[in-house]
């Protein structure tokens, strides 16, 4: 099969880490005979250092183009204690999540057999974790208007808006995912305090009967954000709106023991992107000490779901593993053995897959 791919590097560690996956992806095309064409363009700081803009038409373009997006990371220290900065290159991030459509943010959390003694979580707590967030993307507080200030500047407001429809749309994924994992849905909300949870807990409640097979649970995120750390392995497949899945897949990355390893999915109707879930780490940039794992991660997840290549996933995943088991890591997991640099780790998983 012919694909073509976007490559998004962004900031950061960003085009590091993207250039190791570009590796294994070369090679999974030399290994099953794919011909895999790649057109690259600038997000983030990146862009607007070059064009004034974090996400350029430009740059839209390419997406649009591409069977599948990667990329890499957005963010720059200079903008984060600059409250007034004009531009940001977050606003990239969102601008590209709202104009391709990417309405679902697909996060998994997993074990690694060789790392698990690295989860901050007591070993019987972790062993056999396997859960994945489906983060509503493109909508609630994130994208809500009203959001500003009053004219005095004295006053920010932001406003958390869901229709129906979007919590429709990600739900389905939601308890279509359940229905090929363990079958338990949970629904993160704040239905005691918040209206727009309410909807979310009433469209739920509605859809359910179409799914018999699926057992539905309905939770506060507050607990949720308690019971992930206390009993992780509850859980199976989770909904939420924008804000709160923000902040319960960073907590559920580290589970594993290395935000390093996490990767995924951001999808809607027409596009499909791939990225890390850690950050653009700016104390790493240009340093080739970046673990390049989750982004590798990522181009698995692209196959299995923008090609529905399992096989080629697959040999992703198996790779990733047994460099892992091998020792052939990046310092952050390396302890104490060897620490490979992240161009290396990329060449090793190339040559091995
Ligand atoms: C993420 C990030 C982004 C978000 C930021 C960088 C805008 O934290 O992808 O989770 O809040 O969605
Ligand atoms: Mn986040």
């Amino acid at each position: 099969m012919e694909m073509n791919i976007a490559l998004l590097p962004g900031d950061g560690i960003g085009p590091e880490v993207i250039a190791q996956a570009v590796k294994v992806v070369k090679a999974v095309g030399k290994k099953f005979g794919h011909t895999i064409n790649f057109e690259e363009a600038p997000v983030g700081a990146a862009a607007i250092d070059l064009t004034g803009n974090p996400y350029p038409d430009a740059t839209h373009d390419v997406c649009l183009r591409a069977d599948a997006v990667l990329f890499g990371a957005i963010g720059d220290p200079k903008y984060d204690n600059d409250p007034k900065a004009k531009v940001r290159p977050e606003q990239g991030l969102l601008e590209m999540r709202r104009k391709l459509g990417l309405f679902a943010n697909v996060r998994p959390t997993f074990t690694f057999p060789s790392l698990i003694h690295k989860s901050p979580l007591k070993l019987e707590r972790v062993e056999g974790v396997d859960f994945v967030f489906f983060r509503e993307l493109t909508g609630g507080i994130y994208f809500g208007e009203p959001r500003g200030r009053n004219e005095q500047g004295t006053k920010a407001f932001d406003t958390n808006v869901y229709t129906k429809e979007e919590i429709t749309r990600l739900a389905r994924m939601g308890f279509e995912a359940a229905q090929k994992r363990r079958k338990l849905l949970t629904c993160v909300d704040k239905a005691n305090v918040l209206a727009t949870s309410r909807l979310w807990r009433e469209t739920v409640q509605e859809l359910a009967p179409e799914y018999p097979d699926v057992k539905v649970e309905y939770e506060f995120v507050d607990a949720v954000a308690m019971r992930l750390i206390q009993w992780p392995k509850a859980y199976d497949v989770l909904i939420t709106e924008n804000l709160f899945g923000d902040i319960l897949t960073d907590e559920a990355s580290v589970i594993s023991g290395s935000m390093g390893l996490m990767p995924s999915a951001s999808v809607g109707t027409e596009n499909k992107l791939f990225e890390p879930i850690h950050g653009s780490y700016p104390q790493a940039a240009g340093k080739d000490i970046a673990n390049p794992l989750a982004t590798v991660l990522s181009a698995a997840m692209m196959f299995e779901y923008a090609f529905d290549m399992k096989a080629e996933a697959q040999a992703i995943s198996d790779v990733v593993n047994k460099s892992l088991a091998e020792g052939i890591v990046t310092e952050d997991i390396a302890e104490g053995s060897k620490a490979y640099k992240t161009s290396e780790v990329g060449d090793w998983l190339a040559e091995n897959l």
